[in-house]
This record gives C-alpha cells, structure tokens and sequence, in this order.
C-alpha cells in the first residue's frame, strides 16, 4: 500500500493545522482508508492529537537531545509532550538552507533511531549534480546515507531531487525510475519521491516501479487537494 506524506514546511498556524488533521482523520475513516498517511506541521501547531492508528503526526526538525541550550530548537522533552515520534531527517532544505552537514544528521538520526522514532529519511541531489551525469548523481546521493543506518527497522526513504522541490518541475518517469531502482537496489526500504507532486501527476508517479509513495509540499497544503491524493493512492495496490 502506497505511503502519502504532507510536509506542512512553514506554513498553516496552529488553528489550520488542527482543522486540517481532524479533516484528514475524518476521511480516513469515512472513506474506510487504511494506507499510512504522515503530517508534518510546523514545531509551534504540534500537540496530542487523536487520529486514526494509520495517520502520523511528525516533527519536521528537532535536535539531538532531550533539552538543554540549543536556541530555536526543539528536543525530545517538547516532542515527548505531545507524544511525538515520527521525524524527518535529512531534507533538503535543512540540508542546503539551513546549512546541515551529514555528520550532524547521522547524529541526530543515530539519536532517533536509539528512541525507536519512525523516520522519513530524505536524499537527493540539486542540479548541478544532476546535470554532470547519472554517475555523478549516485555518488552524491551515496554520500548523503553516510554514518546511517540502513537496517532500521522504522526507516523510510525519500527520493526528492533538489532541483524538482517547489519549483513545479516534477522529475520525469525516466529519472524517478533510474535513481528508485538503484537506491531500492541497495537498500531494501520503503522508498517515496518527492518534489512538485500534485493530484495531476500522482497516480502516475506511484505506478513507477520502486516508488513505495510520495511525500509532497505545496500541493498538500489545502486538505481538499491531499484528501484526493490520498484517494487516488489508496486506490492503487
Ligand atoms: P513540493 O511538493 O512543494 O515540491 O515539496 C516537496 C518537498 O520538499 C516535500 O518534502
């Protein structure tokens, strides 16, 4: 069964962000839908909410610990409030924004790992990369799974080149195909593509050998657009 994912990113309050869950809980059961479905709101609209058992809430971000003097950060003591315990690690926009390096990603997820959090694991290369050849795109990507341990048994890979996140340009079957059947080759993980997904190209996208879901931005934002995502996944084996 396909996997769906919503990374709010910085977007919705704490008010949308609850309407927007107990929307999507909603349909979850109305519609009978047993597929996972992870919800990744800003760290300020976390809380405790009461969801069918396939509807995740993660944190975007927190940092390796459970509280001390990191300014803007959040640890496990904020997230244990609220009984969190999905993460997502590794994106890219922490990774190429925010300035992470992979040595303190493989901490924090070595971190989250230790506590038995549900991880969503994203790689993925910009396009300069891309440019200089399927080779070259490999090896970066490689590189991002160093000091990670691929044997976690909660552990799910994303797919989500730089160049295609926000931009509207969805990479083509044939590069999503190349690049899921060469990491699926290495490592046996549930693996989602990622970048300009929309209710246009998903079914598309989910029937490309290797794809095991997607985990979308923009076009996950208004409930009535995830909602029909997560229909039209639910509605491919
Ligand atoms: P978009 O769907 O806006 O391209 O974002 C993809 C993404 O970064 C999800 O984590």
């Amino acid at each position: 069964m396909k996997i769906i994912a919503s990374n709010f990113k910085t977007n919705h309050t704490r008010a949308s962000t609850k309407k927007f869950i107990n929307e999507v809980d909603s349909y979850l059961k109305q519609q009978n839908i047993n597929n996972q479905v992870f919800i990744f709101p800003t760290a300020t609209a976390l809380d405790s909410f009461d969801t069918v058992s396939n509807l995740f809430i993660g944190t975007q971000n927190a940092y390796f610990t459970k509280n001390g003097s990191f300014t803007g950060e959040i640890g496990t003591e904020q997230l244990d409030e609220f009984g969190i315990k999905t993460i997502l690690i590794g994106h890219s926009e922490r990774r190429h924004i925010l300035g992470e390096i992979q040595k303190d990603i493989a901490l924090k997820y070595n971190y989250y790992k230790e506590l038995g959090y549900k991880i969503i694991y994203c790689v993925g290369e910009p396009l300069d990369v891309k440019e200089s050849g399927l080779t070259e795109t490999l090896s970066y990507i490689w590189e991002q799974f160093e000091g990670i341990d691929l044997d976690y048994e909660n552990l799910i890979l994303a797919y989500e080149p730089v160049w295609a996140i926000g931009t509207g340009v969805t990479a083509t079957t044939d590069d999503i195909t190349v690049v899921h059947q060469n990491i699926k080759q290495k490592i046996n993980k549930p693996l989602l593509y990622g970048g300009s997904v929309k209710p246009a190209n998903l079914d598309e996208i989910l029937n490309i050998p290797n794809v095991d879901g997607a985990l979308i931005g923009t076009a996950s934002w208004e409930v009535e657009s995830f909602t029909k995502m997560i229909d039209i996944a639910s509605k491919i084996k």
